[in-house]
């Protein structure tokens, strides 16, 4: 029996019986009020001297908070309960007693002391929150492009080699000899589109990130589509549709949550295809006039994204960016040779990218030219290169960041709490 059937209205006038956590207590004459918590949800519960044994009743005073306990007792509607139902306890039995001074009490903490209990944090209901609603994005995802017939297929995590760039490379040793931690899986989906049409990776990847920005982590999830004969065209209505999907599934299944987060969900149901566009050339002449200092073949940096972002209501796609600052494998724009056909697409209110995709290179002699011109070592690339040697068609595919999805879905200031351990520059532990 779970809670959130509670408070779903499925069990009133029923026998119950939780098991779970004591969130807070307190007592009021010959009342005591226990807030449960069992995973699925938090209930209040209420022991009555005169219902109950003695023995219970004194347990029961005793009881820590986070303290393990089962119930039995009525499932009753009232009004009053925070959720409208509570549980009229006729039973109780102490599985844990939690030991005194739980280290998360009702003042404020700073930040840094949470991320170092993030143990114990990660059970705060705002925290329950946000992880639930990050397993349903990542559910969404999987979703979305199964029931589209793409195959999923794992990239490795122990890699030979770069895919978004040297500087954030994490070395590993590796019997003598050494390997990095993926960047991306991208490489090796590209592999697999030649078996299966349309594939996905979805897994941890890793970088190096020297900057401490509220919305980078050294680790990180990405779901990552890849497909044979996709123009760029075909790869942003695959974008357009799969966001939407997410937004929509998480507004249907996790409402709870949001409301928890207290999440004025107006501006995620505006979601809806075809999302804007602008070129990464007006997009720097926007910049320009609205007195940013940047040049027109610079990358965009955070505040940009964000002054872009909030000047559209829906997810917007800057696409086109200059060759030289954009990744190896990107296949030049036929209308202008110095871009690339690539689009990042930003979230709405001043989130800024959650999404990195481009058309790629099919041609072997651009391919090993750029491989060159990037300084990359020809070696690690054979096996890619390959791709392009037997059977190589037009393909396109994307990478979608789960943290940074979840971060702007939950309209969080900082993408730590996105991620039930984050990794960042300063913090492994715990
Ligand atoms: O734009 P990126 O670097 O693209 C790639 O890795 C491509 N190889 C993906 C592909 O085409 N298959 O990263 C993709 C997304 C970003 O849009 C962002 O959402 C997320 O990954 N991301 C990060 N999230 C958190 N912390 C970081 N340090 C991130 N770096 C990228
Ligand atoms: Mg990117």
């Amino acid at each position: 029996m779970s809670i959130s059937d509670i408070l779903d209205g499925k069990l009133t006038e029923k026998e119950v019986e939780i098991k779970g956590w004591i969130v807070t207590k307190r007592s009021s004459g010959g009342v005591q009020f226990l807030v449960i918590r069992d995973g699925t949800g938090t209930i209040q519960s209420t022991i009555h001297k005169d219902e109950v044994a003695e023995k219970i009743f004194q347990d029961a005073d005793k009881l820590t908070q986070e303290s393990s306990i089962i119930i039995e007792g009525i499932v009753k509607e009232d009004k009053r309960a925070p959720g409208g139902y509570e549980v009229r306890v006729k039973d109780l039995q102490l599985v844990h007693l939690a030991a005194q001074e739980y280290p998360i009490g009702k003042k404020e903490h700073g930040v840094d002391f949470l991320m170092g209990v993030r143990q114990l944090w990660i059970r705060s209901p705002r925290q329950i929150a946000i992880l639930k609603v990050r397993a349903e994005v990542i559910k969404a995802c999987k979703d979305f492009l199964d029931e589209r017939g793409f195959t999923l297929t794992d990239s490795p995590i122990l890699t030979p080699s770069a895919v978004e760039g040297v500087a954030t490379l994490f070395e590993v040793p590796y019997f003598g000899d050494k390997a990095f931690l993926t960047q991306s899986g991208q490489l090796y989906v590209e592999a697999a589109i030649a078996a299966f049409g349309k594939v996905y990776c979805f897994g941890p990847t890793f970088r190096a990130e020297r900057s401490k920005t509220s919305r980078h982590l050294t680790e990180f999830w990405m779901v990552e589509p890849e497909m044979a004969f996709f123009t760029f065209e075909d790869n942003l209505k695959l974008q357009e549709e799969m966001v939407t999907y997410i937004v929509k599934r998480t507004l249907e299944k996790r409402k709870r949550e949001l409301e928890v987060l207290k999440r004025d969900v107006r501006p995620l149901k505006k979601a809806e295809p075809p999302f804007d566009r602008i070129s990464y050339t007006e997009a720097i002449e926007m910049l320009q006039k609205a007195g940013y200092r940047i040049e027109w073949g610079e990358d965009l940096g955070a505040p940009h994204e964000k002054f872009v972002s909030l000047k559209f209501e829906k997810p917007v796609f800057v696409h086109r960016y200059p060759t030289k600052v954009r990744a190896f494998y990107m296949q030049p724009d036929p209308d202008d040779p110095k871009l690339v056909l690539c689009a990042d697409l930003m979230a709405p209110e001043g989130y800024g990218e959650i999404i990195g995709g481009s058309e790629r290179i099919h041609d072997l002699k651009l391919l090993e030219q750029r491989i060159e011109e990037f300084g990359l070592p020809k070696e690690a690339y054979e096996w890619y290169l390959d791709l392009r040697r037997y059977g190589s068609v037009p393909h396109s595919g994307f990478g979608l960041g789960i943290e940074r999805t979840v971060m702007w879905i939950c309209k969080l200031k900082h993408i730590r709490e996105t991620i039930p351990f984050p990794r960042t520059m300063k913090r492994v532990y715990p």
